[in-house]
């Protein structure tokens, strides 16, 4: 494993496993085989309904707490001050820990700022050691970390072959804020598993495309999470410390680049409105 030191001094794992739309029925399990396999860093989140199996697998898993890196986010619906204060403290709960490691907030919508500022009391609380946020742009970023006593220590935003957030991850590091990739992989998209540069790249190390895609964001300094139900693609994905790309390829990768998201644009009306209708979809569920 390789990690990276937060602006803060804490280490944290550069792979991570995320359980995002991994259901409750097979999630503890998932979890347990991911922890079996090698990883320590579990990214989750309030939205993902998956919170309690998180924690099962956590009090099951025989490893010490303080070898695990546990992130979880703040939905939208628990923005403001005092409700992102109890959210978090149910999200403890839920995840039977007495700390987390890090927390985000998890979209750029809502009283953000209320619940940024429960996040920093909850962090000199030494609740969370690490506060950040997720799907935040550069200005969004360059705003909250301009205007608060502390700036987030992370900034979880997607990042894959074909949206590589080069620009967005130079404005990070100016703020000294750690990019993490959510949907490595695009989930999938644009038959991003058959991409014909990927394979060939692959094909000289006898690494997959996947192996291929978590080794240069290892390379280009950014915190992966990559999600699986299937132990042997949870093995296969953390396999990804023993070669090295060169310059050459990390080129031929960088020129797949379409700078747009394979999901969402964060920045334009119709995706606050979207968030808008999840948010009542999810209403009392989280
Ligand atoms: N902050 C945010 O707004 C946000 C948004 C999305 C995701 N995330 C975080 O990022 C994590 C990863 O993103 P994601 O789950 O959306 O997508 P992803 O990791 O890009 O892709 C997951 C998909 O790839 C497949 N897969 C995984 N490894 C594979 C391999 N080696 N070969 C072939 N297929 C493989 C998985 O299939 P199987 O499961 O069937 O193996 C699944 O369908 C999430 O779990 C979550 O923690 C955060």
């Amino acid at each position: 494993m390789e990690y990276v030191t937060l602006s803060n001094q804490v280490v944290m794992p550069k792979l991570g496993f995320g359980v995002f739309q991994i259901s409750k029925e097979i999630c503890e399990e998932c979890v347990l085989n991911a922890i079996q396999v090698g990883y320590r860093h579990i990214d989750t989140a309030q939205s993902y309904f998956n919170e309690e199996e998180v924690g099962q697998s956590i009090s099951k898993c025989g490893i010490p707490r303080e070898e695990l890196f546990i992130t979880t986010k703040v939905w939208i619906d628990n923005y403001g001050y005092e409700k992102t204060l109890s959210s978090v403290k149910k999200s403890l709960e839920k995840l039977k820990l007495d700390y987390l490691d890090l927390v985000l907030l998890h979209q750029p919508f809502g009283d953000y700022y209320g619940a940024y500022r429960a996040l920093q009391d909850l962090y000199k609380e030494g609740k969370i050691r690490a506060i950040g946020v997720s799907n935040f742009s550069p200005d969004r970023l360059a705003d909250i970390a301009g205007f608060n006593e502390i700036p987030p220590h992370v900034n979880q935003v997607e990042v894959n072959p074909l949206h590589q957030q080069v620009a967005a991850q130079e404005n990070m590091i100016k703020r000294n804020v750690q990019i993490q990739a959510w949907a490595p992989f695009g989930e999938g998209k644009c038959n991003m598993f058959e991409n014909p540069t990927l394979k060939e790249i692959g094909a000289k190390y006898q690494k997959s495309v996947a192996q291929v895609i978590l080794r240069w964001l290892m390379q280009r300094n950014v915190v992966a999470l990559a999600k699986s139900t299937h132990i042997e693609r949870m093995k296969e994905n953390i396999e990804i410390f023993d070669f090295e790309l060169s310059n050459d390829e990390m080129k031929k990768i960088s020129e797949l680049d379409t700078n747009t998201s394979l999901f969402f644009n964060h920045q334009t009306p119709e995706t606050v409105d979207y968030f808008l209708s999840i948010i009542e979809e999810r209403k009392g569920k989280i």
